[in-house]
């Protein structure tokens, strides 16, 4: 774009600390949005036995009924970025938080399996709401020459989310006796374990009335004064404003807005951008990530380590999938999202082709041989900390900035939905998968990997740096 607006360079450090300071905090309390999202997909996990026995329930029913949230996560997802564009940003977190507090008490005290089933519908689209309105709203406010790092406040409250599901369902089981079912404050511990959930509902739902809305979503919506005061406070008083203002609306004039026939099929989806953050979604989820997460205890129990140890283990894998973030944080907007994607999708294809190699030995017992016991477990650890490091941060910062302004959230909305349904893929396909040839498994996720590499240097363009009036 041609703008002479004054703002700042690529790559420049502008915003002087203070100003900082304000947009750190109104980052973390969106992306409390991403740690709902992390707790409430992973909580289920401790609390699938004690549902099993509630309702006593085989293990293709109780399947649907986790798997079936992640259809309500597409459609929050897809819908998201749509209402978003009405209403604004900080609505659509309020509608999750009240979908999130719903959900938490609705799932601790469901009268039958149905119910169960609805309100866990009814949280899947309340995380894909935050899946989507956390990345687009954070890449909106925050300074350029941040904007990488602030974004990733969103995955660091993932995986925090993650770990802290893990932690509470421990804590809890371990109060009820190591019995899902076990009573703990009249209720049994699995519904204690979903119905906590309310308290960083509630948080994230106070938490919104205390930021302010998206600059761009104001100018959008015709409210120059009060995006223009809101650009000040994220972007500091040196910049000049009018002429930001100007190269925002002049933007979004440039170009018109995505209509609903378009997103359901006509132009939109003629749009390589689209397609490109559709890619970077199904290549994120393709390389099994989840499983890693959702299936854990397997690789434990298939390594020798005790079931009852197998929390112990789960937790090292989050905390090694903390660490990644956290280098993650550091260097993207240092050295960009392309390179670290790169060096990412190298470490994984190592760590899963160690696997795959691993797992292609006969069990004895159910278990590995020695030497591809401690093979497996130390390349699952290196797969997901090169995840960490790269897919998990890199992806979910592009989805948030890499849209023209006009089509962001509806954009968004639809990647992030294709990230829901590859999950979904995944997730559902792993356990026959794994019956049929565990090993050649690791080879799919291996070569989805690989095939991240060129689809990274041939698609993806570099957005450290550029302004949010530069993509596109
Ligand atoms: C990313 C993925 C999510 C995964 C998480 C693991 O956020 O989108 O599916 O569970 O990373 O850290």
């Amino acid at each position: 774009m041609t703008s002479t607006a004054q703002a700042p360079s690529s790559g420049a450090r502008t915003a002087r600390p203070d100003h900082l300071g304000h947009v750190i905090f109104i980052a973390a309390a969106a992306a409390m949005g991403g740690f709902l999202f992390g707790y409430d997909s992973s909580v289920i996990n401790g609390a699938v036995e004690g549902i099993r026995g509630r309702y006593d329930i085989g293990s293709a029913a109780l399947a649907q009924v986790i798997a079936i949230a992640l259809i309500g996560c597409a459609i929050g997802a897809a819908t998201a970025g749509r209402i978003a564009d009405r209403i604004g940003r900080i609505r659509v977190m309020q509608i999750a938080a009240v979908l999130f507090t719903a959900s938490a008490i609705g799932s601790a005290l469901p009268f039958t399996l149905y119910d169960l089933a609805f309100w866990r519908v009814i949280g899947g689209l309340a995380i894909g709401m935050a899946s989507v309105i956390g990345p687009a709203y954070i890449a909106e406010v925050a300074p350029p020459a941040y904007r990488g790092r602030l974004g990733s406040f969103q995955q660091a409250a993932i995986v925090i989310g993650i770990a802290m599901s893990q932690l509470v369902n421990w804590g809890l089981l371990n109060l009820a006796d190591g019995d899902q079912r076990g009573t703990l404050l009249g209720l049994e511990a699995w519904q204690v374990m979903l119905g906590v959930e309310v308290v960083p509902a509630v948080l994230y739902g106070l938490l919104s009335f205390a930021i302010p809305e998206s600059p761009r979503y104001l100018l959008s919506a015709g409210k120059r004064e009060r995006a223009r005061e809101i650009l000040a406070e994220v972007e500091g008083q040196d910049v000049d404003l009018d002429a930001r203002v100007t190269e925002i609306e002049h933007g979004m004039r440039s170009e018109t807005r995505s209509s609903f026939r378009d997103l359901l099929g006509g132009s939109f989806f003629f749009k390589p951008i689209v397609w490109i953050g559709i890619g970077l979604s199904v290549f994120q989820q393709f390389v099994g990530i989840n499983v890693a997460f959702y299936y854990s205890a397997t690789l434990w129990q298939s390594v020798g380590v005790d079931p009852s140890d197998s929390f112990f283990y789960s937790f090292t894998t989050s905390i090694i999938n903390i660490v990644g973030t956290v280098i993650a944080m550091v260097f993207v907007d240092r050295i960009g999202r392309r390179p670290l994607a790169i060096i990412g999708s190298v470490g994984m294809v190592i760590g899963l082709a160690l696997e795959a190699w691993a797992f292609s030995a006969d069990l004895v017992d159910g278990q590995l041989p020695a030497t591809q016991g401690w093979v497996a477990l130390i390349a699952a650890h290196l797969f997901v900390l090169f995840f960490a490091l790269s897919w998990g941060v890199v992806v979910w910062v592009m989805l948030g900035e890499m849209f023209p302004n006009r089509i962001r959230a509806a954009a968004l909305g639809v990647a992030a939905a294709a990230q829901w349904i590859a999950n979904w893929a995944i997730t559902a396909s792993f356990p026959s998968l794994a019956d049929w040839n565990l090993s050649v498994t690791y080879v799919i996720y291996t070569v989805f990997a690989a095939l991240s590499i060129p689809f990274v240097l041939r698609f993806v363009k570099e957005t450290k740096g550029k302004r949010l009036e530069e993509m596109g």
